[in-house]
């Protein structure tokens, strides 16, 4: 296989009172794998994914993009990780969704028809063109993820990374999200998608990541590791001999 896009090795984080929120975390990522990143709340799976592009620097250990550390070299490299957070509100910046989407790729240096077409193409794929005028904020739970997706992608990252992507989709939400990831996916898109309800999309990991009390203790394809899921806190959608291409919402 060739170079890791993202590689954790030894990561470590310690908070001000002491507690460290991960530790020995070791973790790779590869070119346009669909990683799962599992486990129980409070396990660590936020704070790592804030390690991925500098957002936060381990106390501990490092992490590599290619190579290069993005604490290092955050301005460069930070927008090849894309990154959607679990409250979506966290990142919404500008004051229409339109606006919102191009803000990204603006900051790329992206202008007149690139930056039309991108906008224009990301509102299509997510269904936010007859919102595009809209505040981000008189937008739905559903719809707001939607557009943080949207604007992420816009700036075409070498991985997307997702926290919590299903929070707040109805059951059309998910089957739609997950078709364009998996069409994403197809296309070659590096994705990484946190979550603890992994029987929404298992069926379609390349790989699984478990993590408990702030490490990574098990990783593996998907059938190596549902065994594994209870022990991580994460239910197992292959109980009582369901077949694993079973566990997926699409
Ligand atoms: N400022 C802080 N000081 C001390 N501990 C913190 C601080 N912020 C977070 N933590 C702890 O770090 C741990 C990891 O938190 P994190 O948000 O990464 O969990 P998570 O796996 O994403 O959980 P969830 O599934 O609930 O989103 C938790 O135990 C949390 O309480
Ligand atoms: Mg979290």
């Amino acid at each position: 296989m060739d170079q890791p896009i993202l590689r954790f090795r030894d990561v470590g984080y310690r908070f001000s009172d002491g507690f460290w929120g991960i530790r020995r975390v070791n973790l790779d990522l590869h070119r346009g794998e669909l990683l799962l990143l599992a486990g129980p709340n409070g396990a660590g799976k936020t704070l790592l994914m804030r390690h991925a592009n500098g957002l936060a620097r381990p106390t501990e250990g490092e992490v590599l993009y290619c190579g290069e550390n993005p604490g290092k070299a955050a301005g460069k490299i930070r927008y090849r990780i894309g990154l959607v957070f679990q409250h979506p509100e966290e990142q919404i910046i500008e004051d229409s969704v339109a606006a919102e989407i191009a803000f990204g790729p603006e900051n790329l240096g992206i202008r007149g028809d690139k930056l039309k077409s991108l906008v224009e193409s990301n509102l299509e794929l997510f269904g936010l063109t007859k919102l595009a005028d809209r505040h981000p904020m008189s937008l739905s739970g559903g719809e707001r993820r939607r557009l943080a997706l949207a604007s992420v992608l816009a700036m075409e990252p070498e991985i997307l990374l997702l926290d919590e992507p299903f929070m707040e989709l109805d059951y059309p939400g998910v089957q739609s999200l997950l078709s364009i990831l998996l069409q994403l996916h197809a296309e070659g898109q590096g994705i990484c998608i946190i979550t603890h309800d992994v029987g929404k999309v298992l069926a379609h990991g390349d790989r699984v990541a478990l993590m408990k009390n702030g490490t990574v203790s098990v990783s593996g394809k998907p059938a190596e590791i549902v065994d594994q899921l209870e022990e991580h806190g994460v239910r197992n959608p292959c109980r009582g001999d369901i077949p694993l291409e079973q566990a997926t919402w699409r």
